[in-house]
């Protein structure tokens, strides 16, 4: 009795404690109605990235019901029922990472799939699938190559149909995984898909939600959770048109300091997705599969891009300094060029590398300033090195225009008109997810007509395949033999809908510059 006494006040303090301090409810940054309550905490379900021989990310978001420590566990199996358990481990997250998870699961077998879960809360997640890298030789390599998911501008229909491949090695994202407009800036505000927050992104809770949001569509999600991504930002994660100080949707009277921007863009987007965080701090990097292919990726926006010029007539425009990729990077990019040992070497880049006449496009100038051509010397140090080490199989594959492509890549048009064999590699445009292109403002005659323009000898006799009304990716299936590109598009993006064609395929042979297209 007399413990109890003693006890009492002690007890009565904690009490009073606790009703002092009441758990604080997870902040609601308007996803909630997105939520699929079944699914719970695990709303964000599961996704993987960055593969090499031996490991791969594996990643989650646990959302908890009141802020503070969420504590959990993983598990890697062999199997898709979870039986074959390979690896497991525990996981602690909080508010500073945004609740999301990521475990670099090392010592795996190469070129194999594996399946995983999490469990936090009593709960377990969705099991996720992924896929490790060739460690020697493979028959085959196949990518899907995707840029310009625009969650307003449509539905993920080409994600859904991703997830469904069954031999992926793995999934190329090359950037605007997400766009920073307001409502109603740039997407169709017909279809539902209201852009949150509802305002431009600029603050890192404001890029953490719009991430969120994305991640809620069911097909994005179902590509996550099937197939291992490899991405690389493009402007639109940061702010329209970006480069290393700077974009062209950035005021500093109205958006406040740009590194604060890029710092919250940056941070917001290594939380979301699943890459490996490297001691470089810089988003570039390779992967390897076997003696197949070099993957390189290129990050042509925050690692040292100079800012655009306005028009080819400004006195900057040939000033060698002026660089894309910054001067660390390149020394990377070339050296990687000339030490790669693999048949094919695959450069994941954002903005068109080879030359483009756009004035048979109807786009505004003579060359589009924020792609390579806006940046001539070093487009030019890149060719010249590629034919001076006749460095042979190199793919470019492009995002950012929304448009298909498939170009040689040419010294320079003019060289190519007085020898086609003037190439020094090929390079495959992918059309957007769901971003607007000139089927949404044209009518279907007038686009064609604009392609058949952009593919005129006169203008563009380089360019052997254009497709500026279509959405959808392309599934890139590598040999020792061939690359084989196909380029699939979905029948629309204004409803849900399974349907899908491949509009044309293009094939590159080993050791030669020249597209067949089919
Ligand atoms: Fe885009």
């Amino acid at each position: 009795m007399k413990q109890i006494f003693t006890l009492l006040p002690t007890l009565l303090l904690f009490l009073s404690a606790c009703q002092q301090q009441p758990k604080t409810p997870i902040f609601d940054d308007g996803t909630a109605q997105l939520w699929n309550a079944e699914q719970g905490p695990f709303y964000h379900s599961v996704a993987s990235g960055d593969p090499t021989a031996q490991a791969v990310i594996i990643w989650t978001r646990v959302t908890p019901e009141f802020e503070g420590e969420v504590k959990g566990s993983w598990t890697v199996a062999g199997d898709k029922e979870m039986q074959n358990i390979v690896q497991q481990g525990e996981f602690t997250t909080n508010a500073d990472r945004d609740y999301t998870v990521k475990i670099d699961v090392q010592g795996l077998e190469p070129d194999a799939y594996f399946y995983y879960q999490f469990a936090a809360f009593g709960k377990k997640s969705p099991v996720g699938r992924t896929k490790t890298a060739p460690a020697d030789s493979t028959d085959q390599v196949k990518l899907a190559i995707v840029s310009c998911s625009n969650y307003e501008g449509g539905f993920f229909n080409a994600f859904g149909r991703i997830a469904e491949i069954e031999d992926l090695d793995a999934v190329l994202h090359l950037g605007d995984y997400i766009y920073e407009y307001a409502v109603g800036v740039y997407g169709d505000t017909t279809l539902g898909r209201h852009h949150l927050p509802n305002k431009e992104l600029v603050a890192l809770q404001d890029y953490r939600t719009r991430y969120s949001q994305y991640r809620l569509d069911p097909d994005f999600q179902l590509a996550h959770q099937m197939q291992p991504f490899i991405t690389i930002w493009d402007d639109h994660e940061i702010s329209n048109n970006a480069y290393q100080s700077g974009a062209q949707n950035h005021q500093p009277d109205e958006e406040g300091d740009y590194e604060i921007r890029k710092s919250a863009a940056r941070q917001a987007y290594y939380e979301w997705l699943p890459i490996r965080e490297n001691e470089t701090q810089q988003l570039y990097r390779n992967f390897s599969y076997g003696k197949l292919v070099d993957l390189i990726m290129l990050d042509e926006r925050l690692a040292g891009r100079y800012p655009q010029v306005d028009s080819v007539t400004q006195e900057d425009y040939n000033n060698p300094e002026r660089s894309m990729l910054g001067k660390e990077q390149l020394a990377w990019f070339k050296n990687q060029l000339q030490q790669s040992q693999a048949q094919w070497k695959v450069i994941g880049n954002q903005v068109i590398f080879s030359n483009l006449d756009i004035t048979a496009v109807g786009w505004r100038g003579l060359v589009n300033t924020d792609a390579w051509d806006g940046y001539p010397a070093e487009q030019k140090e890149i060719i010249q090195l590629i034919k001076n080490n006749s460095i042979p199989n190199i793919i470019f594959v492009t995002g950012d225009t929304h448009r298909n492509w498939a170009f040689e890549v040419p010294e320079s048009i003019a060289a190519y008109k007085q020898n086609p064999d003037a190439t020094v590699a090929v390079e495959l445009g992918t059309t957007s997810i769901s971003a607007p292109n000139a089927d949404e403002r044209q009518t279907t005659d007038e686009v064609l007509e604009i392609e058949r323009r952009s593919m005129d000898p006169l203008f563009n006799p380089h360019l052997k395949y254009n497709n500026q009304r279509d959405h959808g990716y392309i599934l890139l299936a590598i040999t020792a033999d061939s690359a084989v590109a196909n380029f699939q598009v979905v029948e629309s993006i204004k409803t849900p809908n399974t349907n899908q064609r491949t509009d044309k395929t293009a094939i590159v042979k080993n050791g030669s510059h020249k597209l067949i297209i089919k």
